[in-house]
């Protein structure tokens, strides 16, 4: 693992990551190619909109994950939760990085519940959200979910 790595593309982001939270290398194409092609196993018969996330473990490897819909609405679980719950599953309960990718017409970001999934585990990483046009939008779970732990089973 490289501390001066390079996150994708980017390079304000990259560094940004690279001085607060990360010290490890990310390949974040290739993160985004295991979340597309994660995608094509959504099971989404309701929306029509299938997901597919991939997150990096500070372990160096990588969980997918796809939105896994049901009839009752309710109990559907997004990609991001799906690939958290391999991941920790895995024995994994650290994380680096997480990438999204929908065919949405901005990219696609995690809802709420998914960033305090998230960041029950790591409450900083990368997330780089995607579209099938290749847009992405480049932030962290910070940015997305500030003071996610703050004042809960009093702390
Ligand atoms: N969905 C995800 O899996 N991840 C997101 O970031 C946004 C929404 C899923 C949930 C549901 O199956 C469908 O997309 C429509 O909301």
């Amino acid at each position: 693992m490289n501390c001066n790595a390079e996150i994708g593309r980017g390079s304000a982001y990259c560094n940004r990551i690279n001085e607060s939270i990360l010290c490890m290398d990310i390949d974040l194409d290739s993160l985004i190619g295991e979340a597309k092609a994660v995608r094509a196993r959504a099971y989404a018969p309701y929306s029509k909109f299938q997901v597919g996330a991939a997150i990096l473990a500070k372990s160096g490897r990588v969980y997918v994950g796809c939105n896994v819909e049901n009839l009752s609405f309710g109990l559907t679980c997004c990609a991001e939760r799906s690939a958290v719950f391999a991941a920790v599953a895995a024995g994994e309960r650290e994380f680096a990085a997480v990438a999204v990718v929908a065919d949405s017409k901005t990219p696609v970001s995690p809802c709420g519940a998914c960033r305090q999934v998230l960041a029950e585990f790591s409450g900083d990483m990368a997330v780089c959200c995607v579209n099938l046009k290749g847009e992405r939008y480049e932030t962290t779970l910070a940015e997305l979910l500030p003071r996610a732990r703050e004042g809960i089973l009093g702390t």
